[in-house]
């Protein structure tokens, strides 16, 4: 059965531009697999501690030695994982915060970032282990953040994305960023500045199911 991954990352849920974009993307998919499921992981609805020692100490202990209050500490990472795997493709919203990806974003990374389930050194060198998934990232910045303009290089968003997944596999990453989402909290009327963004969500989705868009 095809499986997509929906995660969300914005608090401001009815406010949030990620998440009225990433509903439209996912509205989209299940229009075109109707017989999809779709698994819904929602990080601001998710308790996750930071990683500590213990944790580390976990992931490094073979599986076969493990505690059961090792067990008990990898669990919630066990389940993101098999969320992981268990869909074909992923869709993420992500609100710019203080020019990095939200916080809980951040702890989920670290979460599923496992040696021998995500990437390996078997042979000396990184691995990633996330193969033959395609991700959508779709990203909200208050202010925009455009190559060639005087703030891109504080955008580190995008290229933290990038250079994580990358290291974890995942390779087929389509990026879409509604840029100078700040002007809605200036009065910008909100249906006219999301249009564009949710044709371009559209587009993206069908042209990923081969639809001609
Ligand atoms: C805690 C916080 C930090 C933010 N930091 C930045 C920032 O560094 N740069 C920026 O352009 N916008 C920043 N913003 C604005 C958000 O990127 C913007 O509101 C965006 O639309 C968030 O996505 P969302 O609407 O899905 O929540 C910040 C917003 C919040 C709530």
């Amino acid at each position: 059965m095809p499986t997509l991954l929906h995660i969300d990352s914005s608090p401001l849920y009815g406010r949030s531009v990620s998440r009225e974009l990433t509903a439209a993307f996912v509205s989209q998919w299940r229009d075109s697999h109707p017989d999809g499921r779709v698994i819904e992981r929602d990080l601001n609805a998710t308790v996750m501690p930071p990683i500590n020692a213990e944790w580390v100490g976990a992931v490094y202990t073979p599986e076969g030695a493990r505690t059961p209050r090792q067990k008990e500490l990898l669990a919630l990472s066990d389940s993101l994982l098999a969320e992981l795997e268990q869909a074909d493709e992923y869709v993420f919203g992500v609100p710019m915060h203080n020019f990095g990806v939200p916080s809980v974003l951040k702890l989920w990374i670290d979460q599923i970032a496992r040696v021998g389930r995500t990437f390996s050194y078997a042979d000396g060198r990184p691995k990633g282990l996330i193969i033959g998934k395609k991700a959508t990232f779709i990203i909200a910045t208050g202010g925009i953040y455009d190559a060639q303009t005087r703030m891109a290089s504080f955008n580190f968003v995008e290229p933290y994305l990038r250079s994580v997944f990358g290291f974890l596999g995942l390779t087929d990453a389509t990026f879409l960023t509604a840029g100078g989402t700040a002007a809605l909290s200036q009065g910008h009327d909100r249906h006219a500045f999301l249009a564009p963004h949710l044709q371009a969500v559209q587009t993206h989705a069908q042209s990923l199911q081969g639809v001609a868009a």
